[in-house]
């Protein structure tokens, strides 16, 4: 294939804010560097606020707040946790870790998300809880979920690695379930390299979300002196991220409207873009269900198969752009199949592996580098 010289366009860039360097540079000289510091505080309040006043815990990862959700929800060995088969590992391993067994259920081929016609099959007497995930920050179907969750007394965690910012109804994403986990991995809309949060939709469970952040002690009820010495009552671990990555945080969440205005035209520039070309040659675009607002996390198209789907991703690279796919369907690695996976039939993940390609998107991506993008896709000879 021919090479050609054009300036390399990356999939992912991590931006960084204006302030980010004097916010770090302060948390340096403050000497407050643990957890729950000066900038940690600014952070949790912003978010509460978009989380309609939820209680807000910082985390070193959207993996560390999954396992902290495992962790409030006090789940054990024999435990069963559902998740769709189309998802990122830690939606699976966070609860596993805690000796749940994961139940694969497939994914609606359209969202990629849970497909909620499949749950009531999944429930057993030991399901704990229900694992959706909001792919690309578009909304599950979250009142069929929650419904279904509810007749049978069971627990949401929506892992929303991909939706801050998106909203179904007008309510945000993460804001359904009695928990939910964010991702502010260098990849994610805001981000501060690796970081994560917690939201806690359940008043009455603070105190245990503090125990568990704080490696299963009372130490927080030390600090805000409800108690003269503090010890360990209760499982945690380490689920705390430290003040100068909060300072990253909050010089992003400082930019996060400029940014979202920009990543929303770039998303709606491809979904325009690329409509003819993708009737024509019968790739789909992502599908926004009703009432949900997705937050321009990613834009993926849908290739009618692996090999026209690898033969795009070769084509775009040898023109120095840099396009990717995405999960391996979890049920049938090699951890899904110790835990039974074999049994699950998810046909909708398998495709969706095969024919998924996300294009570049990311804050400083300019409109003159994605109309090469989408040149090179309108001119891509489809033979
Ligand atoms: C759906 C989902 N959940 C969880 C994670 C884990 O996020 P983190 O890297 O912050 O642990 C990811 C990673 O991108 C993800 O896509």
């Amino acid at each position: 294939m021919m090479q050609t010289t054009a300036t390399h366009i990356p999939f992912h860039k991590p931006f960084c804010a204006p302030n980010a360097e004097k916010y770090i540079s302060t948390a340096l000289q403050s000497g407050k560097w643990a957890g729950n510091g000066p900038y940690a505080q600014k952070c949790r309040q912003r978010l509460a606020e978009l989380f309609h006043g939820a209680s807000v815990f910082l985390t070193p990862s959207c993996t560390a707040a999954l396992e902290m959700a495992a962790c409030v929800l006090g789940i054990q060995p024999g435990d069963e946790v559902i998740i769709p088969a189309f998802t990122f590992v830690s939606s699976a391993s966070g609860f596993a870790l805690f000796g749940a067994r994961p139940v694969f259920v497939d994914v609606d081929p359209r969202t990629l998300n849970l497909d909620p016609k499949h749950l009531e099959a999944a429930i057993t007497p030991r399901t704990r809880a229900i694992v959706p995930v909001h792919y690309a920050g578009v909304a599950c179907d979250m009142e069929a979920i929650m419904g279904i969750a509810a007749k049978h007394g069971i627990e949401v965690v929506e892992d929303n690695a991909h939706g801050l910012f998106g909203s179904l109804g007008g309510r945000s994403l993460g804001s359904f379930g009695s928990l939910s986990t964010l991702s502010f991995h260098e990849t994610k809309n805001v981000s501060c390299g690796e970081g994560g949060a917690l939201i806690l939709n359940r008043p009455e469970w603070v105190e245990k979300a503090e125990i568990a952040q704080e490696k299963g002690t009372n130490r927080s009820r030390f600090l805000m002196g409800l108690t003269d010495k503090y010890t360990w009552v209760a499982p945690g671990s380490s689920y705390l991220l430290s003040d100068l990555n909060a300072a990253i945080l909050w010089a992003n969440l400082e930019q996060m409207d400029r940014v979202q205005r920009h990543r929303l035209e770039l998303w709606d520039r491809y979904q325009s873009g690329l409509q003819e070309w993708c009737r024509e040659h019968g790739v789909e675009q992502p599908h926004l269900p009703q009432g949900a607002q997705h937050p321009a996390h990613l834009y993926f198209l849908l290739l009618p198969d692996l090999e026209k789907r690898q033969q795009l991703m070769m084509y775009l690279r040898s023109h120095n752009v840099q396009a990717a796919y995405h999960y391996q369907p979890l049920h049938i690695s090699p951890m899904g199949l110790h835990y039974g996976g074999g049994d699950a039939d998810c046909p909708g993940a398998v495709a969706a592996a095969q024919r998924l390609i996300r294009l570049p998107l990311y804050a400083e991506l300019s409109f003159a580098e994605q109309d090469r993008v989408l040149d090179l896709i309108r001119g891509w000879s489809w033979e």
